[in-house]
């Protein structure tokens, strides 16, 4: 099936999963911790990976699915077709802000994301992309507003625990930018990115399905995104990360080249 094709079925999910989390997220969320206290689980993160792993095993059977929530069979490689899926990014936002949270689904074949939906549900905010098809926001065909900025005339995003800690003294970095932004969704640092909001975000330890979704933007936008190291992406594996318009993202490796072996 031609991309196109599949990507106009995985938004009519995206959708239907959206109206289904609205409906219920007042009155029918029971939250579980997973490894501690800030890390949460509903019944809507599972119920949504359910329904999303449900239509792909009727729509697409035999093609692999890793969610994050692991409810059902997992992919042991990405060969193949390989959809990727984080049915809520940002659950401490849904479950404490019912707000400011993304669903994300990532469709990828022999390691190479082909399609990335990231929707910011109250936002009502599509983003879409398809390799070598471009990117749209609800619809409508997207070009960054600029090709690159330094990181002095603009906002970045670092995740909580690299600036508490100061991990390769990070904190310059926020000096040197016009201020510092957190939205608690990968997602959503990545709509933000993409919209030339902010120029770059930062974080340790992303989840292939923090930023599978996401990254076919990136990529199909001209933006860089890599592991801190520079080495590509490991959509197996958590990968600290860099992502961003080319000067700040030059930049954040820089700072990591010179304070590595320091931390
Ligand atoms: C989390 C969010 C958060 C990021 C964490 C992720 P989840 O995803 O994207 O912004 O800092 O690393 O785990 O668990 O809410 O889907
Ligand atoms: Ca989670
Ligand atoms: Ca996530
Ligand atoms: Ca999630």
């Amino acid at each position: 099936m031609q991309l196109e094709k599949r990507a106009e079925i995985i938004k009519d999910w995206i959708y239907t999963a959206a109206n289904h989390l609205k409906e219920n997220m007042a009155s029918q969320m029971t939250v579980e911790e997973k490894s501690n206290r800030k890390d949460l689980v509903t019944n809507l993160d599972k119920e949504t990976e359910m329904f999303f792993r449900e239509q792909i095993e009727h729509h697409f059977p035999g093609e692999g699915i890793l969610g994050e929530e692991h409810m059902g069979e997992t992919i042991t490689s990405l060969d193949g077709p390989v959809w990727i899926i984080d049915p809520i990014d940002g659950t401490a936002n849904f479950v404490l802000q019912h707000n400011h949270f993304a669903i994300m689904i990532a469709y990828f074949e022999d390691g190479v994301g082909q399609i990335g939906f990231v929707y910011d549900v109250m936002a009502d905010t599509m983003l879409e992309a398809i390799k070598d098809n471009g990117v749209k926001i609800n619809g409508q065909s997207y070009t960054l507003p600029f090709r690159d900025k330094p990181i002095s005339d603009g906002l970045i995003a670092i995740n909580s625990s690299l600036l508490l800690d100061n991990t390769y003294h990070m904190q310059e970095m926020v000096q040197e930018a016009m201020g510092l932004r957190l939205y608690g969704s990968a997602g959503l640092e990545l709509i933000s990115v993409v919209k030339g909001e902010t120029l770059g975000y930062t974080s340790p330890h992303l989840q292939p399905w923090d930023i599978a979704a996401g990254s076919v933007a990136i990529n199909e936008l001209g933006l860089c995104l890599t592991q801190m190291s520079g080495e590509p992406i490991d959509f197996m594996n958590p990968n600290p990360v860099f992502v961003g318009y080319p000067s700040v993202y030059k930049r954040f490796r820089k700072q990591y080249e010179t304070y590595k072996t320091m931390n």
